[in-house]
């Protein structure tokens, strides 16, 4: 059975609260945050305060999808502001940068995990799955919700499990973009263990069918 997170950068921001106790009740597993700087992506989103004020509003695991310009800067306040997984960008930073950078977010307490633009080949990652809880296949251009999914990257994602069982068969694959009912099911036969889906939990006339065909 595979996870889902819905994205709360679809959700009302003026009433994220309320959004992130649906997201619980329809039954999904984790809550994606999306942190955007204008610099690493096109767009600014939310931060450090955010996640702080929603830590205590629920007991879901944050999974927290860092798309900002060195990492490294922020990821001890992120982790002490209540993620539960912390994302980092391969694209965002010197190799040993990241792996510092993982390094630090696991001796926090917290999962650690890599992402890969679409642009980015699976062999990237080779130098970081070791010390790795997660790896996250961008199926979009970070940096906007309700874009295509890219099935294009699927080759990646079952290059990335077959690597993986190789050296930690223990991590988890994440895909992130343009996640629906139809398109969740390639990535799960492709070996996806967590879909993210932003848009289309948001528009799904029944979140809790949505939630329940994504996990299936
Ligand atoms: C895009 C974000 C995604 C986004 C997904 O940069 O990382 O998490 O919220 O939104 P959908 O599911 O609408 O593609
Ligand atoms: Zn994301």
């Amino acid at each position: 059975m595979a996870k889902i997170a819905p994205s709360i950068l679809s959700a009302d921001f003026a009433n994220l609260e309320r959004d992130i106790h649906d997201i619980e009740k329809n039954g999904a597993d984790w809550v994606h945050v999306d942190v955007m700087d204008g610099l690493f992506v096109p767009n600014i989103s939310i931060g450090i305060p955010v996640v702080k004020a929603l830590r205590p509003v629920t007991q879901l695991p944050l999974d927290v999808h860092l798309m900002i310009d060195r990492p490294i800067r922020y990821a001890e306040q992120f982790v002490k502001a209540g993620a539960d997984w912390l994302t980092i960008h391969i694209e965002a930073d010197q190799p040993q940068n990241n792996l510092a950078c993982l390094d630090k977010i696991r001796a926090l307490g917290c999962k650690a995990a890599i992402s890969l633009k679409p642009g980015t080949p699976a062999e990237a990652a080779i130098p970081y799955l070791p010390i790795c809880d997660m790896v996250l296949v961008m199926t979009v251009e970070p940096g906007f919700g309700g874009q295509k999914f890219m099935a294009d990257m699927m080759p990646k994602v079952r290059t990335l499990r077959r690597l993986l069982d190789e050296v930690n068969p223990g991590c988890v694959i994440e895909v992130d973009g343009g996640v629906d009912a139809e398109t969740c099911k390639i990535c799960k036969e492709s070996g996806a263990d967590i879909l993210v889906a932003g848009s289309a939990y948001f528009k799904a006339t029944d979140r809790k069918a949505f939630v329940k065909t994504v996990q299936a």
